[in-house]
């Protein structure tokens, strides 16, 4: 372990930058065998202010490199939010077909003009590298996408080469409806619809959206998933991430859909967005595990903030779409695992942890599920509930005494409530991954999942299991202690 991440509340398997603020991963990018992840990154305090992108590289998903800034401001604004591409046939005339460009999109927020009240003020521009990331060249006519309509909010470009049509596709947010592009060589864009205004939640300004398709394994049907972060107007408050299925023709995106629905309803996941240029069919997603409402506040020192585990997302169908997001299944390799108890009619618990102090609690139980309690506690009589209740069919989570709670009064409260989904089956399996301070929740294969940071005075060293079925309560042993004792 690196010296400088064994510190109080340091998470050890999720990436967290080496000091300073971070806020949304940017450039989510895939390209001969490394995984770029770029950020929302302010090198200069652990609260939000000029952005810049920050930038770390792996091979795995699991650790991670810290990379010079990718990106710093300029005469035409902070860099704010984006996405990068491989551009492998040099539309751009940026690289070569031997050394095809690294094109990065982002927002340009020009901070004069937002204090001036002016409305325009966010518009997109571009950056190559031809060094896989280590130094950026901004294109010398930027703005690529002007705000003509002088719109006060207009960012957040997710550009994605679209086979069908043989085109990149942009989307961008303006205010609270998702705006569609398209562009031969990811310099001139025409634009061609609009999504949302009439759909889905608009309790604040739409954020970070992303488009893609994906595959129900078991009918081979396709369809299209729009994401987009909304802050503030999630169902637990604050910050939070929905989505919406339908279809995409290269121009439009439709969809049927009439309620909303989240991607996780705990209250630490937000502005999420997928890999570009992935090899397979695969859909990675890596989201800020923090929240608007209170993430400038938590008790860190040196950094603030992480990302969530990256989870494999996936299009399910159980009388109606939803999608599942559980982790990638490489992140558990190797780790050793501890069979406390085995008991097929009941259910079976396992709990394994690794070298790198990764934790981990799997257990199925069968359905219909009966009412669950699970605790996480220390010595301190510091505690964080994850519960279901079978007559509403919820699952909650609640932190109130989970630890430091009084840097803000937005953190304790509410207690995060998730109605549940079903995978088809006649068992439900269950995954809880507890880093040093924050835990995430799968709830059938991912079909449910709650993120929720926490900070406790001393590491949680218990981990119990209660259910009508099992009255006993089942103890799991230590979570490794990852901290220095003050
Ligand atoms: C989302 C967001 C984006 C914006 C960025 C600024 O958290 O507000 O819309 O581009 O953060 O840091």
């Amino acid at each position: 372990v690196v010296k400088a991440y064994y510190e109080n509340f340091r998470p050890q398997y999720h990436f967290s930058p080496e000091a300073h603020w971070m806020n949304d991963p940017n450039g989510l990018v895939y390209s001969d065998g490394t995984y770029h992840l770029f950020y929302q990154f302010y090198p200069d305090s652990t609260v939000w202010g000029p952005m810049h992108w920050g930038h770390a590289t792996s091979k795995d998903l699991k650790k991670w490199n810290n990379e010079p800034v990718a990106l710093a401001p300029d005469s035409l604004g902070y860099i704010f939010s984006g996405s990068a591409v491989i551009d492998h046939n040099n539309t751009s005339g940026f690289g070569t077909s031997e050394n095809p460009a690294l094109v990065a999109m982002f927002t340009y927020h020009d901070p004069v003009r937002a204090e001036q009240k002016t409305t325009n003020y966010q518009y997109q521009g571009i950056a190559y590298s031809l060094d896989n990331g280590q130094t950026f060249t901004k294109y010398a006519n930027n703005p690529v996408v002007p705000n003509s309509d002088n719109l006060v909010d207009f960012r957040d470009p997710k550009v994605f080469w679209h086979e069908a049509s043989q085109k990149w596709v942009l989307l961008l947010v303006g205010g609270d409806r998702a705006m569609i592009y398209n562009s031969d060589n990811l310099k001139e864009w025409n634009y061609l619809s609009d999504f949302g205004q009439n759909t889905g939640a608009h309790g604040g300004v739409w954020e970070c959206p992303d488009l893609f398709p994906l595959t129900i394994e078991e009918t081979g049907e396709t369809k299209w998933v729009l994401l987009i972060s909304i802050n503030p107007g999630a169902p637990n408050g604050g910050s939070g991430t929905q989505y919406f299925i339908g279809e995409f023709d290269g121009e439009t995106f439709t969809t049927s859909q009439t309620e909303e629905k989240w991607i996780d309803l705990g209250r630490d996941n937000y502005a999420g967005i997928t890999y570009n240029n992935l090899p397979g069919e695969e859909r990675i997603f890596i989201g800020w595990m923090s929240n608007w409402d209170y993430g400038q506040v938590t008790p860190t020192e040196k950094w603030r903030s992480a990302m969530t585990l990256p989870r494999k997302l996936e299009l399910y169908n159980n009388e109606e779409y939803f999608l599942t997001n559980p982790p990638i299944e490489t992140l558990t390799e190797g780790l050793k695992t501890e069979t406390p108890e085995i008991n097929k009619k009941n259910g079976n618990y396992a709990f394994s942890h690794s070298e790198l102090n990764q934790s981990k609690v799997a257990f199925d139980l069968p359905k219909p599920l009966s009412d669950f309690n699970i605790k996480l506690s220390n010595t301190n009589g510091e505690q964080l509930l994850i519960t279901y209740n079978s007559v509403k069919k919820e699952y909650s989570l609640d932190r109130s005494k989970s630890g430091y709670t009084n840097f803000s009064d937005a953190f304790a409260l509410p207690i995060m409530k998730a109605q549940a989904n079903f995978k088809k089956g006649d068992s439900a399996d269950f995954s809880i991954y507890i880093d040093a301070s924050s835990v995430e929740f799968f709830g059938d294969g991912g079909a449910n999942t709650m993120t929720a940071q926490f900070f406790s005075s001393k590491p949680y060293t218990e981990f119990s299991i209660e259910t009508k079925d099992k009255p006993k309560t089942i103890k799991i042993t230590p979570i490794p202690s990852i901290w220095k004792e003050n």
